[in-house]
């Protein structure tokens, strides 16, 4: 999702009666407030998220909003699907149907999935140059060993996108079960990575992005994220 940023007197006049050439007067006259403040220029930026007013008229007011939700088994990383529930049936927030997720998860998979109305945030924590951490908690079919450790450490080739997996962390909790940690989120990753074992992937659970976790999170409850968390994730 693109972040869209405008100069003020191109959103003024695409979202009033007044011209371009209007808008140096109305601002000279204080006639227009951005986030509370006066304007001081026609250069001045609008993004998504200004609180822009003129003459007393809120022109946009559209608030970021950043929600974790513990998805159930079953529901659907989509806004809109046909057959199943998705994330965005089982949040409750006004402004729910502006929201994206910010790193999908499988349909079995359960866990930790970030929405969000800031295409920009999205985005970046997606990169995986931000290298915000993604834990699972897998379940496998057969017996782990300490070589899954270090091929995973070193990275697997994916030929489809013809990358190799960035450095993933693995702790093996006992013989079947292990914990992930990975900066990146390609296509079916966890899965694809214990399939270079022929392992397969019983069951896939993440339990933290970042600073994020599920600590006190119901399945299939959400909340928005803490303060504390958004300015733990922006200092990445
Ligand atoms: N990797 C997978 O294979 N599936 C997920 O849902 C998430 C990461």
């Amino acid at each position: 999702m693109k972040s869209r940023t405008f100069r003020l007197d191109r959103f003024i006049s695409q979202n009033s009666a007044f011209s371009l050439s209007d808008v140096r007067l109305l601002i000279a006259q204080k006639r227009i407030f951005l986030d509370g403040q006066a304007a001081s220029s026609v250069q001045q930026k609008v993004t998504e998220f200004t609180h822009v007013v003129l003459d007393g008229n809120c022109l946009k007011d559209r608030k970021p909003v950043y929600i974790v939700l513990n998805k159930p088994k079953g529901v659907v990383s989509a806004t809109k699907d046909l057959k199943h529930s998705t994330v965005l049936d089982i949040i409750q927030h006004p402004q729910k149907n502006e929201l994206h997720i910010a790193g999908r998860l499988d349909l079995n998979t359960t866990g930790l999935v970030l929405l969000t109305n800031d295409g920009a945030w999205s985005r970046k924590i997606s990169l995986p140059e931000t290298k915000l951490e993604k834990v699972y908690e897998v379940t496998l079919s057969r017996p782990l060993t300490s070589e899954y450790v270090s091929v995973f450490r070193e990275g697997i080739y994916f030929g489809y996108e013809n990358i190799t997996t960035r450095p993933a962390s693995l702790e093996i909790c006992s013989e079947y079960t292990a914990r992930l940690s990975l900066v990146e989120g390609k296509y079916h990753q966890v899965k694809r990575m214990f399939g270079f074992f022929d392992n397969e992937v019983l069951a896939l659970h993440r339990v933290a992005v970042g600073p994020v976790s599920l600590e006190g999170l119901d399945e299939g409850h959400s909340r928005l994220l803490t303060a504390k968390e958004f300015s733990a994730i922006g200092a990445y």
